[in-house]
């Protein structure tokens, strides 16, 4: 019997930022150590989706390898052989079968994913490129190669995940079994422990998504930034007038976000509730994330490459198999291989 997969992709294209940390390497990383004798867990870098926009390809191999050095120090056990970390584009089934579910994918579900909508938004035609119209498709090709069921993502990726499962149970009606589907995207929250999908806000401005893309700063806390910038940034986070804490995503965008920041880095945000002062809550949050940062940073300084690089040989060499061998599956369902 294989194990179930847990599979998650974390792009190279900027530092990493807590949102990212919180809302996927974390959930992947704690199944890795608690449950790893029950599942195999993969932890990708999707290189071939780092410039649907532009990026400076000369600092791309040096992003990639801090990602993966980043997975390390977030605490993914390398020693254990069925947790997998590998480079996207080292296995070239990603590529072959991101072309075979493209035929069967229709322009207008791509035009409809809201993250092509965002991202889009104000470029020319001639400047949105087919790689940022149709990379919902790459990232089915990397969920599907594996038979991933749980793939932990952020909020901003919950339509992606929908759009995989999608295209599995399509080519399954027409060529008979032949993806594992993800779960629904309610179990998966389950699977997970969480309500819904996680979206950490913008500190500047909590009515958006703290993003790479982000061109200040300011609101983003990367896991590089020195810890006492990351200080600075939460004690001038963006608040509101009301004077009252409480969770409240509607009218309180700013205080629920370090309400959450501070839950999920391991506080207990109930003390908080229904404080008359925000400053007590800031300076909480802000100790939380000097303190995580600091750890963070001691480990990722202890990060061993030789051992990454010994582990990605192997790992990519097993995945390449495992890929190849759902590949040529999926090559036989549509004719291009004999049966
Ligand atoms: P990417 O690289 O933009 O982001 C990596 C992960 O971080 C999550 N995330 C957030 N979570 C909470 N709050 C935020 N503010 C926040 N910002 C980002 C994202 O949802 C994501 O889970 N297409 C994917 C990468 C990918 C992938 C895959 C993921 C490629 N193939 C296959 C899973 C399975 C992406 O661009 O994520």
């Amino acid at each position: 019997m294989t194990k179930p997969v847990i599979l998650t992709g974390l792009r190279a294209n900027n530092d990493l930022h807590i949102g990212n940390y919180l809302g996927a390497l974390l959930p992947l990383v704690d199944m890795a150590r608690q449950k790893s004798s029950e599942y195999q867990v993969n932890l990708f870098v999707p290189d071939l989706h780092s410039f649907t926009t532009p990026i400076d390809h000369s600092q791309l191999q040096a992003s990639i390898m801090q990602n993966i050095r980043v997975f390390t120090a977030a605490g993914l056990p390398l020693d254990n052989p069925d947790v997998n970390i590998y480079r996207q584009s080292y296995i070239p089934a990603h590529s072959e079968l991101t072309w075979i579910l493209d035929c069967f994918t229709g322009a207008g579900e791509m035009r409809r994913m809201t993250q092509f909508k965002d991202k889009s938004e104000g470029l020319g035609d001639e400047r949105v490129s087919v790689g940022l119209f149709n990379y919902p498709v790459l990232m089915a090709a990397d969920i599907l190669l594996y038979g991933a069921r749980f793939v932990p993502v952020g909020d901003d990726q919950t339509q992606h995940l929908e759009f995989a499962r999608d295209i599995a149970e399509r080519l399954n009606n027409k060529f008979g079994d032949l993806f594992v589907v993800p779960e629904p995207v309610k179990k998966q929250h389950e699977f997970f422990g969480k309500d819904q999908g996680l979206r950490i806000r913008d500190l500047q401005n909590p009515l958006k998504k703290m993003s790479k893309s982000d061109e200040s700063g300011k609101g983003v806390i990367f896991l590089t930034d020195s810890p006492k910038a990351a200080r600075k940034k939460i004690m001038s986070a963006e608040t509101d007038s009301i004077g009252k804490v409480n969770y409240d995503y509607e009218r309180q965008p700013g205080v629920s976000n370090l309400l959450d920041i501070y839950r999920f880095l391991g506080g207990e945000p109930r003390e908080f509730i229904g404080e008359a002062q925000y400053g007590l809550l800031k300076k909480a949050v802000a100790d939380k994330v000097e303190g995580f940062l600091i750890d963070f940073q001691a480990r990722l300084k202890k990060v061993d490459n030789a051992q990454i690089f010994n582990k990605l040989e192997s790992d990519e060499a097993k995945m390449r198999k495992i890929a190849d061998s759902q590949l040529l599956k999926v090559q036989k369902a549509v004719g291009l291989r004999p049966q």
